[in-house]
């Protein structure tokens, strides 16, 4: 970790795929004065991530990797998550899974937001199958990733109420807004606790 006036900062590496909004509200808590994270690194796989834009806005270091060859990839990745010394990597609509060998070198050291109340709804395209089985509440929880899909330890969670009027792209959007709300208390909290 690097140690800023005896405060220490945790180094962290935000991976993306699209949009990233959970990326440009992490972005804004870390230029909070108190907070205690500094993003020196963004990963995308997508060369067409509109997300990127946050770190080249950020003047955040930027890699693009190709998951058509996963091994080589990954092993890029690795090796900048060591040359820039990350301490926490946020998955934040990273739409890769991580190989065993990046969940093993980061143990308990991976966080991701997902768009469900876990362990409900675990995977891809929780919005629909909330909507078909007429939840009355969903929500996004911070986990820590391990090998299994959506299976680590929650860190926080957020329900958000299902309206009889939503459809999939009215209530992702609600549930859009809770994820870019939570996931910086998230962090906060999961790094206050290992500082
Ligand atoms: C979010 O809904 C997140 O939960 C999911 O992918 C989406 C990413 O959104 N894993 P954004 O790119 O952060 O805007």
């Amino acid at each position: 970790m690097e140690k800023l006036n005896g405060k220490k900062k945790v180094s962290v590496a935000v991976f993306i795929s699209g949009r990233g909004t959970n990326l440009r509200s992490l972005i804004k808590f870390s230029k909070i004065k108190s907070s205690k994270i500094k993003i020196v690194l963004v990963v995308s796989n997508n060369k067409k991530a509109k997300g990127m834009y946050f770190a080249k806005k950020n003047k955040i270091k930027l890699l693009l990797v190709n998951y058509k060859f996963k091994i080589n990839a990954e092993n890029k990745i690795l090796i900048n998550l060591k040359k820039n010394n990350i301490n926490l990597i946020c998955l934040a609509g990273f739409m890769k899974i991580l190989s065993k060998k990046i969940v093993k070198s980061y143990k308990n050291r991976i966080l991701n937001i997902h768009p469900s109340l876990l362990p409900k709804y675990k995977g891809l395209n929780t919005h629909i199958r909330v909507l078909k089985n007429k939840e009355k509440f969903t929500g996004c929880t911070v986990h820590l990733v391990n090998t299994k899909l959506d299976s680590g330890k929650i860190i926080m969670q957020k329900k958000v109420k299902v309206l009889k009027k939503d459809n999939e792209k009215s209530l992702s959007k609600r549930v859009l807004r809770t994820e870019n709300l939570i996931y910086p208390k998230a962090v906060k909290k999961f790094v206050f606790s290992i500082l």
